[in-house]
């Protein structure tokens, strides 16, 4: 495909995102792109765009030659799958928002790319409007990239903002979040960190050529966590947020998982509020960069579909530059994370969980134990996470043996 090729798009799905699309290119000349037609799942429904744009048949789009690029924006990972896959096979482009089958089906979708050499962009998959996965590929070098934290699912955001700010209780945020468009079909994707645990997959593949499987890495949402969480952090002037994390340890592997994690007001996610995702990288010479934008909804994710088929029309493609071009990093196991767990004093905690207990309280209630856990520990087991149990990450998350915050080697290795 050329600057000078019309995009003529095939689209799937007409929801939040896709009818954000198709407004958006009504009215934008300069793409030099038009939706051809629409694949949707259910005809009876009512939309807000022509009768005769729609179709229930998939193949009409996937089989018309004149479609040259074909959007996914459906909810169905499975059938997301299937079109993906035929419409590259078929030598067209593709852009998607669809972070659970990218995440799920890298290996075959990285393998499909470099056999048909056809595009397949997703930056709307990660943050939405938050230009990161562009950035993570061609700008940030391998060896240079110390870390990125960040809050990377809207909704829980959105749901534990306005529990904390506005005293709503879960169930109604959770609505609210709904309504607004922010939260998956499946809502349980985003509270029990499974959008996040996707999103961190892909972000590793373009920032460290680390190609996983999701449900490897160590995940836990925002559905554990207590009202003694809550006052914990109030009466400390904490924040809680769901944060994404890939860091590169002392032995240059890469420390990767999403849990629940007190902030401080020093933070810089510690303010990113509502719907909106904050991403912080740290690179051994730039210090700290900071991205902040909408993460969820209609026109924020559209944008990034927008900037996709753009770049579509100067022919680009994600090179994985760090899997291809460099040395691939390896996932690290063996670290320490500083976190507090909080848990029904009717229940046993396992002596050894703690390296290294700092603090143990209790109400009566609830026991609160404060301190130091290997990484292996949570990687292993799940007890953990269920029946009452809250374990959140602390300000200061990276931990050495000796119980001080641990350091990197990628900024001194740079820096001699
Ligand atoms: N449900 C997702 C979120 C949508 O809340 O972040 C954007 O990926």
């Amino acid at each position: 495909m050329s600057i000078q090729t019309k995009l003529n798009i095939g689209l799937f799905g007409f929801g939040v995102v896709g009818e954000s699309l198709w407004q958006v290119l009504q009215s934008n000349t300069s793409l030099q792109a038009q939706i051809k037609k629409v694949c949707i799942k259910n005809p009876e429904k009512t939309r807000n765009a022509p009768q005769e744009l729609f179709t229930t048949d998939a193949n009409s789009l996937l089989c018309d030659d004149s479609i040259n690029v074909i959007v996914e924006l459906i909810d169905d990972a499975d059938a997301a799958y299937k079109i993906v896959t035929t419409a590259l096979l078929k030598g067209k482009s593709v852009v998607s928002a669809n972070k659970k089958l990218i995440a799920e089906h890298l290996p075959e979708l990285l393998a499909l790319q470099q056999e048909t050499g056809a595009s397949f962009l997703y930056e709307a998959a990660c943050c939405a409007s938050i230009p990161v996965i562009r950035n993570l590929e061609e700008y940030y070098d391998n060896d240079l990239l110390q870390s990125i934290s960040g809050i990377v699912n809207g909704s829980t955001n959105y749901i534990l903002t306005k529990i904390a700010e506005d005293g709503l209780d879960f169930a109604t945020a959770l609505k609210q979040a709904q309504l607004e468009g922010f939260a998956e079909s499946n809502p349980a994707l985003d509270i029990e960190g499974t959008d996040a645990i996707n999103k961190l997959t892909i972000l590793l593949a373009h920032a460290y050529g680390i190609v996983t499987d999701p449900k490897k890495l160590v995940c836990n949402g925002i559905t554990n966590l207590h009202e003694q969480d809550a006052r914990y952090a109030k009466e400390k002037g904490l924040a809680i947020k769901l944060v994404a994390h890939a860091r590169k340890q002392e032995d240059g592997n890469v420390a990767a998982f999403v849990l629940p994690q007190f902030l401080k007001s020093d933070s810089r996610l510690f303010n990113v509020r509502n719907e909106y995702n904050g991403v912080v990288i740290e690179s051994a010479l730039a210090d700290q960069q900071f991205f902040n934008g909408k993460g969820a909804g209609g026109f924020p994710t559209a944008s990034a579909v927008i900037s996709d088929l753009s770049a579509l029309r100067y022919n680009y493609r994600y090179e994985y530059k760090k899997l291809y071009y460099s040395q691939p990093q390896q996932l690290a196991d063996e670290f320490s994370l500083h976190v507090y767990f909080s848990f029904d004093v009717d229940s046993a905690l396992p002596a050894d969980f703690f390296d290294n207990r700092e603090e143990w309280a209790s109400n009566g209630e609830r026991s609160v134990v404060i301190g130091s856990v290997s990484f292996s520990k949570l990687k292993d087991t799940t007890w953990w996470k269920e029946n009452g149990n809250s374990l959140v990450a602390l300000p200061d998350v990276f931990i050495d043996k000796n119980g001080k915050p641990a350091s990197t080697k990628a900024r001194k290795a740079a820096l001699v």
